[in-house]
């Protein structure tokens, strides 16, 4: 499958909505999700977020790895998001950010 990764939070830009053959993004308040079991693979996401967020699970970057299972559990609650939207309005703020997912727990 393919993950949604830190650099998507508080920015959710959502070009990658577009392009998905299969509908696998999932919508909450900051960020996406992918649903692992609809992504087909197809990687036609990935050259389309303007942030670099989206990576195939077996090259997820180490210290995100926990978004894999992330996906998945927020996946299985969110809607589905099929059309692309304006980004969050902090966007261009938050778009170098790190470990972003930290913030949002505090
Ligand atoms: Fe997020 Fe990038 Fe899609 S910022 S909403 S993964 S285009």
């Amino acid at each position: 499958t393919h993950v949604v990764a830190d650099p998507c939070i508080r920015c959710k830009y959502t070009d990658c909505v577009d392009v998905c053959p299969v509908d696998c993004f999932h919508e909450g308040p900051e960020f996406l999700v992918i649903d692992p079991d609809e992504c087909i693979d197809c990687a036609v996401c990935i050259p389309e977020c303007p942030v670099s967020a989206i990576h195939a699970d077996t090259e997820l970057p180490a210290n995100m790895a926990h978004f894999l299972a992330l996906n998945q559990r927020l996946a299985a609650t969110w809607p589905v998001i099929t059309a692309r939207k304006a980004p969050l309005p902090e966007a261009e703020r938050w778009k170098n950010g790190e470990n972003k997912l930290l913030d949002l727990e505090q």
